[in-house]
C-alpha cells in the first residue's frame, strides 16, 4: 500500500515544481493599465515611446515589410545560422569596417539579444564547464537567469553606487585585476540597463588593457546601439575591448534600434584566437542553436536586411533612430535642468536611469501621483513627455526631500 502511494506521488511530475514569482515588471504594467487616472505616468516599461506615448513602427521598417510581403517567394527553412546576409550587414555596424574584416570573428542570427546571450552562455559552458563570468551589479534582471540556465558560474562585483549616482570604477578594475586568465567579463556595450551609467572611452581603454593583459574574455551585451549617442559612438567601447581581447563574444539586438521588439531580432558574434578556432566555435553555435530554436524567426531579420541593403531606407532608418536618440537626450536634459539632484541624468545614456528612492518612496509615488516605475528606482526616461516631465521631476524631488 505504502509503495503504491509512493509510486502515485512520484508520477505527479508537475507537482514537484516550485511556484514561481510573477514577473515584477509585468505586474507593474497590469497595475498601470488598471489605473484610471488620466495623468498617470508610465516609466516602468522598457520600450521606446514617442511624444504621444506610442511605440511606433519605424518608417523604414514599415516600407521594408511591404517589400518583403511583395517579394518573398518562399518560407522554406533557412538553417540554424538564420539570414546570413542580415548578419553580414550588422557586422560593420557593430565592429566598424576595420574590425569587421577580422576573419577570426564569426556570427549568426539569433532570436533577439536574449537568444544571443543564452546561446553565448551555452557555448561558454560547452567549451569549459568550469567557466566563470564576472558580472557588475546592478545589471539587467534577466542576465543572471540566462547565464545560470546555461550553468556558467557568476561572480559579482559592485558597478554602480545608486546614492552617489556614479560608477564604482575602482571596484570594477579591482575585480578584473583579480580575475583568473580565461575568466569571462559581462560588459554592457552602451546604455547600461538599469543605471544608464556607461564607461567613458578612457575607462573602456583601461578595461581593454586589463582584458588583454590578464587574458580575460569579454562578453559584450550590445542591446541599445544608436539610442545613447549615435551608432558609431555607442559601439566605440565594444570595439576597443574586442580588438584588445584574443577571444570575445558579442550579443547584439536589433529589437530596440529597429523597434521590432516582438520580432526577436539579433545576432551573436564570437571572436576566436584563430580563424580555425572561430570556425569550430561557429559549428558549435549552429549545433547548440539547433537544440534550442533550431533556426531563428525570419521576419525581423529579413526586414532589417532589406532596410540595410537599400541606401534610401538605410538613411531613413538612421535618421529616425537619430530622432529617437535626440528625444531621449532632450528629456534627460530637461530632467537635469530641473534640479541639481537630477543633474547626473544628463550624463547618462539610453532609456534608463536610476533614482535614489527607497521601495517605499517608489510605492508612494505610484499611489499618490500615479507614477509607475520599478521598485529599484529604475525609470524609463522616454516614458515621459514634454507635458509631464516637469511634473515627474517635481514629484521625485519632493520625495527625495521627504
Ligand atoms: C541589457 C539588455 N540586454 C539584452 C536585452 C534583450 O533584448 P531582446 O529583446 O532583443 O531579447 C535587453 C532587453 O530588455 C536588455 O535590456
Amino acid at each position: 500500500m505504502a509503495s503504491e502511494v509512493l509510486v502515485a506521488n512520484e508520477a505527479q511530475l508537475f507537482d514537484r515544481l516550485d511556484e514561481q514569482k510573477p514577473d515584477a515588471l509585468l505586474q507593474l504594467i497590469a497595475l498601470c493599465d488598471a489605473d484610471t487616472r488620466p495623468d498617470k505616468i508610465d516609466v516602468g516599461v522598457g520600450v521606446y515611446r514617442d511624444s504621444a506615448g506610442g511605440t511606433p513602427i519605424l518608417r523604414a521598417v514599415k516600407k521594408a515589410e511591404r517589400i518583403l510581403w511583395e517579394t518573398q517567394q518562399t518560407k522554406a527553412y533557412l538553417g540554424s545560422q538564420g539570414d546570413a546576409r542580415f548578419t553580414e550587414l550588422i557586422r560593420p555596424i557593430v565592429f566598424g569596417e576595420g574590425l569587421a574584416a577580422d576573419e577570426r570573428i564569426v556570427g549568426l542570427q539569433t532570436p533577439g539579444g536574449c537568444g544571443a546571450l543564452r546561446l553565448g552562455a551555452d557555448l561558454i559552458a560547452k567549451a569549459n564547464p568550469k567557466a566563470r563570468i564576472h558580472v557588475g551589479q546592478p545589471t539587467w534582471p534577466n542576465h543572471a537567469p540566462l547565464i545560470e540556465c546555461a550553468g556558467v558560474e557568476m561572480v559579482f562585483y559592485d558597478y554602480y553606487d545608486r546614492e552617489a549616482r556614479r560608477i564604482l570604477f575602482d571596484r570594477m578594475t579591482d575585480a578584473l585585476e583579480a580575475a583568473a586568465p580565461g575568466d569571462l567579463v559581462l560588459l554592457h556595450g552602451c546604455c547600461h540597463n538599469p543605471t544608464g551609467a556607461d564607461l567613458e572611452l578612457d575607462q573602456w581603454r583601461e578595461i581593454a588593457g586589463i582584458v588583454a593583459r590578464r587574458g580575460l574574455i569579454p562578453f559584450v551585451d550590445l542591446a541599445y546601439q544608436g539610442l545613447g549617442n549615435g551608432l558609431e559612438e555607442d559601439a566605440a567601447g565594444t570595439r576597443l575591448v574586442v580588438e584588445a581581447a584574443e577571444q570575445a563574444l558579442i550579443a547584439q539586438s536589433c529589437d530596440k534600434n529597429f523597434g521590432v521588439y516582438r520580432e526577436r531580432t539579433g545576432s551573436l558574434f564570437v571572436k576566436g584566437s584563430s580563424r580555425r578556432n572561430a570556425g569550430i566555435a561557429f559549428g558549435n553555435l549552429l549545433q547548440l542553436a539547433r537544440t534550442m530554436w533550431s533556426m531563428p524567426p525570419d521576419h525581423g531579420a529579413a526586414v532589417a536586411r532589406i532596410v540595410l541593403d537599400d541606401p534610401a531606407l538605410r538613411a531613413d532608418w538612421q535618421a529616425e533612430l537619430g530622432e529617437m536618440c535626440a528625444r531621449i537626450r532632450a528629456l534627460r536634459a530637461r530632467l537635469a535642468a530641473y534640479d541639481e539632484r537630477l543633474a547626473y541624468i544628463d550624463g547618462q545614456n539610453g532609456m534608463f536611469s536610476m533614482l535614489p528612492l527607497s521601495p517605499a518612496q517608489v510605492l508612494a509615488l505610484r499611489e499618490e501621483k500615479g507614477i509607475y516605475m520599478a521598485g529599484s528606482g529604475r525609470f524609463n526616461v522616454v516614458g515621459l513627455s514634454d507635458d509631464n516631465v516637469d511634473l515627474f521631476a517635481a514629484a521625485v524631488v519632493e520625495k527625495m526631500d521627504g
